[in-house]
């Protein structure tokens, strides 16, 4: 089957820079700690699944920042488009080429993907601070002392059930990883790793308008964060 949609092969490509290494550093930390959270709770690990929760909670909160403050690609203001702007980048798609479909940072669908994954797994990781368990582990999220039985009730109905609409979301979103692999031949994963892509060159000159923020600020953010929750758990438990 010939796919009208494959883009033509350009006759020269040019490596380009897109993504800072904050944002790698958290996008695989990201999977690591959500992939760890969900394998400790089968394994019945609850102090492994809360470490990793709690791994999960800083990289939002890293993430949160670096959207305002980070490289220029890495900021809401850069990837969050309106409806119409989303809409008509779905509609080029199926039969867009590389100069209509290529943005130097998410493209206007991929960013909102972004903002709901991350909105996902922070309520995730919100709701387990104040959720229990108390048939055989007899676990205690850090905050759920504070909060009274409705609110834990309602947060532990959340942390139970949000965790489908995670399923739901990250199938969704590997599946479109893939999708512009296979079918549009866009490498946006080697991206995500290396922070590197290879694009026609007729298109490198948006890559090259990209304001890339201090790898260290984002270091020291991340470190900052972490040592807000740590400390904000430490001090909840007493
Ligand atoms: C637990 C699973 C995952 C979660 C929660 C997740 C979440 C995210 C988030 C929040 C971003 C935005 C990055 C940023 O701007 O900071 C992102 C981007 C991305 N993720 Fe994932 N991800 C997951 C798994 C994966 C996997 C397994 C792959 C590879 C197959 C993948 C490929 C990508 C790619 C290619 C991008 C960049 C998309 C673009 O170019 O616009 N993700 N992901
Ligand atoms: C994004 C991070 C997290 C993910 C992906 C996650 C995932 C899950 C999943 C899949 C379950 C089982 C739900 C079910 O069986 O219906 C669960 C249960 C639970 N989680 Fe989390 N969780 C996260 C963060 C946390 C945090 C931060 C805490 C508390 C420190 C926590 C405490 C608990 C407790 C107490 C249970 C109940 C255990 C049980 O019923 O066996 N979780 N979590």
């Amino acid at each position: 089957m010939i796919h009208a949609s494959t883009p033509e092969k350009p006759s020269s490509e040019t490596k380009v820079k897109l993504w800072d290494f904050p944002v790698r550093l958290f996008h695989w930390a990201l999977v690591a700690a959500v992939v760890t959270a969900w394998w400790s709770n089968q394994q019945v690990m609850i102090d492994i699944h809360a470490i990793a929760g709690y791994s999960v909670l800083t990289l939002v909160i890293f993430r949160i920042i670096w959207g305002f403050v980070g490289s220029s690609n890495a900021r809401f203001a850069s990837f969050l488009a309106g409806p119409k702007r989303v809409l008509g980048y779905a509609a080029k798609v199926p039969k867009g080429t590389a100069a209509e479909l290529t943005y130097a940072g998410h493209n206007p669908a991929g960013g909102w993907m972004v903002a709901v994954l991350l909105l996902l797994v922070a309520v995730q990781a919100v709701s387990g601070l104040f959720t229990s368990e108390d048939t055989f582990l007899f676990f205690d999220g850090p905050l759920v002392a504070y909060a009274s039985s409705d609110v834990a009730s309602t947060m532990n109905w959340i942390h139970h059930n949000n965790i489908n609409l995670i399923y739901a979301a990250v199938g969704l979103h590997v599946f479109a990883a893939f999708f512009y692999l296979v079918v549009k031949r866009e490498n946006l994963i080697t991206a995500m790793i290396t922070g590197a892509r290879k694009v026609p060159t007729e298109l490198a000159g948006m890559f090259a308008k990209i304001r890339f923020a201090s790898p260290l600020l984002g270091i020291g953010i991340l470190v900052l964060c972490g040592l807000l929750v740590w400390g904000g758990v430490t001090l909840a438990r007493g």
